[in-house]
């Protein structure tokens, strides 16, 4: 359960996580050489945050399907990024590889130059929790804990000191205007008011990457609006590197690069002057 609170992952929802990992992938130097390249380890400052590198995604069933065909992408660090491209394309395949919910069948992803393949499952829950923030379609709070509660839980698992824990809930409750709603329960709120307090979980930890997918999709066009505003003033502010899947693509004038996806494939990057 924790490893579901912990990325805000409704128990049962989308695809399990490791699903499709072919044998012997995953670990080890077998993602060292990629098309005869090797990809080092190590950050410095200039340096991509994220780095998904020829990545694919195969899941076994039937014939196969292959949901993300040698995609690269690189993230810098601060750089709002939409995801966007028609229903099945692969927009959240590629999203859960990159925040190492799910493991690529070839390719690598590293994040502050430190590869996920290295990382055992509990390693990569660990950066999970630390270094990565998730907001899904449908909020997934915990319906029998208060925003407040919802919101500390990630800090929770880290084991912050309640003192922080209670502090930083106040600021990220204040920050998405939901003070005033600490002590409700989910099934008290509005879907806008809880996609705040998601988001607010999500920022729990000051994950570096914020991954979202679909953040709006459940929301109506002035609630969406106001979560895609709050997005971006945590990127100005706190200088958070956002990733965010949508279908609405009026929200490019937000980002700094657009990146379109069709069959497993980015087709396309729009934008890419980063200040
Ligand atoms: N666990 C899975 N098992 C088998 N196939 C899967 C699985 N998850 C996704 N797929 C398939 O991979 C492809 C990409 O799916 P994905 O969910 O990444 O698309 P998407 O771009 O996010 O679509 P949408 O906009 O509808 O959310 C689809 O053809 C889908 O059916
Ligand atoms: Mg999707």
């Amino acid at each position: 359960m924790s490893e579901n609170l912990s990325t805000g992952r409704p128990a049962g929802a989308g695809r399990p996580v490791g699903a499709g990992r072919p044998a012997g992938a995953g670990r080890g130097e077998s993602y060292g050489y990629l098309k005869g390249k090797k990809i080092t380890e190590g950050y410095k400052p200039g340096d991509p945050i994220l780095r998904g590198i020829n990545l694919s995604k195969k899941f076994l069933v039937g014939e196969g399907v292959v949901a993300v065909r040698e995609v690269s992408l690189e993230v810098k660090p601060g750089e709002f990024i939409l995801v966007v491209g028609p229903s099945g394309c692969g927009k959240s395949t590629l999203l859960s590889l990159l925040g190492g919910l799910d493991r690529p069948s070839a390719g690598e992803v590293l994040l502050e130059g430190r590869k996920y393949s290295r990382l055992d499952e509990n390693g990569l829950a660990r950066l999970r929790r630390s270094s990565i923030g998730f907001v899904f379609q449908f909020f997934n709070l915990l319906g029998d804990l208060t925003s407040a509660e919802n919101v500390s839980l990630p800090m929770r698992l880290i084991g912050l000191k309640e003192d922080e824990i209670h502090r930083r809930t106040e600021d990220l409750l204040a920050a998405v205007g939901m003070l005033e709603r600490a002590n409700h329960s989910p099934y008290e709120l509005s879907g806008g008011e809880q996609q705040r307090v998601a988001v607010a979980r999500a920022l729990a930890n000051q994950p570096k990457v914020v991954l979202a997918d679909e953040p709006t999709g459940n929301l109506d066009r002035k609630n969406g609006l106001e979560v895609i505003k709050l997005f971006k003033r945590f990127n100005k502010e706190r200088g958070q590197t956002f990733i965010v899947v949508t279908h609405d693509q009026s929200f490019a004038e937000f980002a700094d690069r657009v990146v379109h996806m069709e069959d497993g494939r980015i087709l396309k990057v729009e934008g890419g002057v980063v200040g």
